[in-house]
């Protein structure tokens, strides 16, 4: 993205000084005229450093701009380890690896020590010259000049007024130099802004879309064959679920609970068979109405920096701001996070986020239902949504998701038994299928495979106590 927005600064620096160029040229071109009518052989001596004067400004083009890209690259590299420090200080903190960024940072400030000395020796080696030539050309005229005013065939007055002129030129000669290195450079950026713009978007609205019908939020999974680069993650999935119904999603780390996320959301189209909402294929439907039908909350629920209610009420911005304040509150109340917010230093005027109010994981995640029930979807995604909380603190969250799950298609994506078991239904993903479907007790007292899956998820203890 930073190479694309140089790119786009070159063609702009370009723009910028085409007009400046214009006026320069015509400049040039009018002196040029005045000093050859003044005296040919004087004008030749000035004008014949003019091809000199261009072909260094070329070279000291040509060298200084790999060099000051590898600067701007230094730089990125630097502000990268910075902020993931900072981002991440807990973590860094936590593991006493303050040494080891430390030492990352070092290497990164030498390398841009580095890149920035060979920028500073190309302008060393090539800058002196340009200033020279011009100058070079003055001494030409005033000495050439000078033997001819002695000679008697130029007046000093002339040779005055012929020395102005040649002054005049100076600045836009150079300046044209530089342009001509600019022109090549944004021609060249220009075309790359160009392959970046003509890429077309993979997941994009269908020409024709068709408006999702009334309903209740019937999924249906249908032959669904994906993967994200070679090999697949899902082959053969077929799962369908009743508007209203919840089901939870089972599997071992990696098996592609996500993915069903994922693709239900149309963050990817799947390689073969299809996904539908109501009957309708997702690729029938426009983008933004397939996100609207559908709600998340995330395995990492992303909190901005600004208060709780603009952070609940994030995905529906238009809200009526006669009601916003009480649908706000509604929607925490049903995630069970009314009461912790309004304990906060300013209730829902609390500022969140990096440099704001820092809120458990179990408080975080509310706020994340709370989100979703504001958006009120036909289907609901829970993914991993009690995975961040302590156990002691399950119960509310599951209380709220119960709230948010009530008369909603909701698929869970479950570790714990305690969840797995809110949901009408449970099906195990394996092997990129559905591989069992039934309720948590069938699967647990018929699947060796679940009771595996579970054990992986050290559930195993907890098995025996809830089920
Ligand atoms: N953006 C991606 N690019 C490439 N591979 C990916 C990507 N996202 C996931 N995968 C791979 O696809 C597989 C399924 O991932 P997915 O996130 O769906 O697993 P999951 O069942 O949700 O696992 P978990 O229980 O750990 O959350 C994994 O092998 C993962 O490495
Ligand atoms: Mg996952």
């Amino acid at each position: 993205m930073s190479r694309m927005s140089s790119d786009l600064n070159q063609v702009q620096m370009f723009v910028v000084m085409l007009p400046l160029t214009i006026s320069h040229v015509a400049l040039i071109t009018g002196v040029a005229v005045v000093l050859v009518v003044t005296d040919p052989l004087l004008a030749l001596v000035t004008l014949g450093a003019l091809p000199f004067i261009n072909l260094t400004a070329r070279r000291f083009s040509n060298a200084i701009h790999p060099a000051v890209l590898a600067v701007q690259s230094e730089q990125a590299q630097l502000s990268t380890v910075v902020e993931e420090s900072v981002a991440g200080v807990r973590v860094v903190k936590g593991f006493g690896a303050e040494r080891v960024r430390m030492e990352a940072l070092t290497t990164e400030a030498d390398d841009i020590r580095e890149v920035s000395m060979r920028a500073a020796r190309v302008r060393a080696r090539f800058l002196p010259v340009m200033e020279l030539l011009p100058s070079l050309s003055l001494v030409a005229v005033l000495g050439v000049g000078g033997l001819r005013v002695l000679d008697g065939s130029l007046t000093i007055g002339e040779l005055v007024a012929f020395n102005f002129f040649v002054t005049l030129l100076v600045w836009p000669l150079r300046s044209i130099g530089m342009t001509v290195a600019f022109a090549q450079r944004a021609a060249a950026a220009l075309e790359r802004v160009h392959e970046v713009l003509d890429v077309e978007p993979a997941i994009a609205d269908p020409t024709h879309p068709v408006e999702l019908p009334a309903g209740a939020g019937a999924v249906a999974f249908t032959g669904v064959r994906f993967g994200y680069g070679d090999g697949s993650v899902l082959e053969g999935f077929d799962l369908s679920i009743d508007p209203g119904e919840s089901v939870a999603i089972v599997g071992a780390t990696g098996s592609g609970k996500s993915t069903v996320a994922r693709l239900l959301l149309r963050f990817y189209d799947p390689e073969a068979g299809s996904i539908s909402i109501d009957g309708v294929d997702l690729r029938d439907i426009r983008v933004d109405d397939v996100r609207r039908a559908v709600g998340i909350v995330f395995e990492d629920t992303l909190l901005f920096n600004d208060t709780v209610a603009a952070n609940i009420a994030f995905a529906v911005p238009g809200l009526d701001v006669a009601t916003r304040h009480e649908r706000i509150r509604e929607a925490a109340r049903a995630a069970g996070a009314e009461e912790f917010i309004d304990a906060l230093p300013a209730g829902f005027e609390t500022v969140l986020g990096e440099r704001g109010f820092s809120l458990s994981g179990g408080q975080r995640q509310r706020i994340a239902i709370a989100r979703a029930v504001l958006a009120d979807p036909r289907v609901l995604i829970l993914d991993d949504a009690t995975s961040a909380v302590d156990p002691s603190k399950e119960h509310e969250i599951r209380s709220a998701m119960g709230a948010v799950m009530r008369g909603r298609t909701t698929i869970v994506i479950a570790h714990r038994p305690g969840t797995i078991a809110m949901a009408d239904r449970v099906v195990l993903v394996d092997d990129g299928r559905v591989a069992a479907s039934g309720t948590h007790a069938e699967l647990l007292a018929s699947i060796e495979r679940y009771r595996e899956v579970l054990a992986a998820d050290g559930a195993v203890n907890t098995v025996g106590g809830s089920g």
